[in-house]
């Protein structure tokens, strides 16, 4: 992959602007109700008119069709389910879609929102693609952050208006860039919650509820965070021989996995990082650092 470089530049005075949001579920809902409290004039349109009215009540615009939506605004705000529903919506107004701008922040893969924005480009429709990093009820606060790619002058021309949801920094042109980026630190995510979980189910078998291990694990796993700046210098070093690092041999989760067993607790999950220290090890890397199992990640993709 290219080199990224993140860009993040202040946002400017809030304009009003003609916005329109297709999709009011949960995020839908959150992302349209913040736009109007910065005082834009949001057009609503959802597949079941109830959630539409809903926000009606609330100063939205709701319009009948996805057509009529479409057309009230220069900008088009997709939050829908899945790629396959935004094509669903989409694809029968792409004619009234031209010429105006698109941000779609529905979650998707890198390779579906590259497809988007070439089905985009195809129809004359200027294409900013959108990952949320957020819960709803995080929307319109600065812990927020909204990952954009694609079409620069879409982000640049609409910059006030999607700081009204968060932090919003853009990656670059491949309108990939923003999905890979959220996919890749929901990765981090489910790999760390499964762990707790793990740990959680190690001890249950002793009497100990998940909330006790909640109150003992959290603290520790919140400081190995810090830790992450270190092992990405080791990583974009090349070196794992480096003075200071936790070796591999030390690393060996051979009593985690035998705990495990005799705990009556699977290890599905902890198997596959055991095996790529073992085989670390058995290459001749006993003594390198832990990060090297980097290098079995990037070996291993299929
Ligand atoms: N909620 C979160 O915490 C969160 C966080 C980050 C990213 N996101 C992303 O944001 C997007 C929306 O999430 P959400 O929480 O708002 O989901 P949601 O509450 O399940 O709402 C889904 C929305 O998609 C619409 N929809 C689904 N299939 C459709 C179809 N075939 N045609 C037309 N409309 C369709 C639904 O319409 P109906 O009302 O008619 O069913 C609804 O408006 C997703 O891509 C999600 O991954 C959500």
């Amino acid at each position: 992959m290219a080199t990224i470089e993140a860009t993040t530049t202040p946002g400017q005075a809030g304009r009003a602007t003609a916005v329109t949001v297709l999709g009011l579920g949960a995020m839908g809902r959150a992302l349209a109700t913040a736009l109007m409290a910065a005082g834009h004039r949001v057009t609503v349109w959802n597949r079941t008119p109830a959630r539409t009215a809903a926000l009606a009540g609330q100063g939205a615009i709701p319009a009948d069709s996805v057509h009529d939506a479409v057309a009230a605004s220069p900008l088009v705000v997709a939050c829908l389910l899945d790629h396959a529903s935004v094509h669903a919506v989409l694809d029968p107004v792409v004619d009234g879609l031209a010429g105006r701008a698109l941000v779609n922040v529905t979650t998707t893969t890198p390779a579906q929102a590259l497809e988007l924005a070439a089905w985009a480009s195809d129809h004359g429709i200027a294409y900013l693609d959108g990952a949320l990093m957020a819960v709803p009820e995080m929307i319109g606060r600065p812990e927020a952050a909204i990952l954009y790619s694609g079409d620069a002058t879409v982000f640049e021309d609409h910059r006030a208006l999607l700081d009204a949801w968060g932090d919003s920094t853009w990656f670059g042109a491949d309108a990939g860039l923003a999905s890979l980026w959220d996919l890749a630190i929901l990765s981090g995510m489910y790999l760390l919650l499964a762990g707790f979980l793990h740990g959680a189910a190690m001890v249950a078998p002793a009497g100990v509820s998940a909330a006790d291990f909640a109150a003992r694990a959290a603290p520790f796993l919140a400081a190995m965070t810090d830790g992450f700046s270190g092992m990405a210098d080791v990583v974009d070093g090349g070196d794992y021989s480096v003075e200071g690092r936790q070796s591999l041999s030390f690393s060996d989760l051979g009593d985690i996995v035998q705990a495990s067993v005799d705990q009556g607790v699977s290890t599905e999950l902890i198997d596959p990082i055991q095996r790529m220290i073992r085989r670390q090890i058995d290459a001749g890397h006993a003594d390198e650092a832990f990060e090297r199992i980097y290098e079995e990640i990037r070996r291993t993709a299929p």
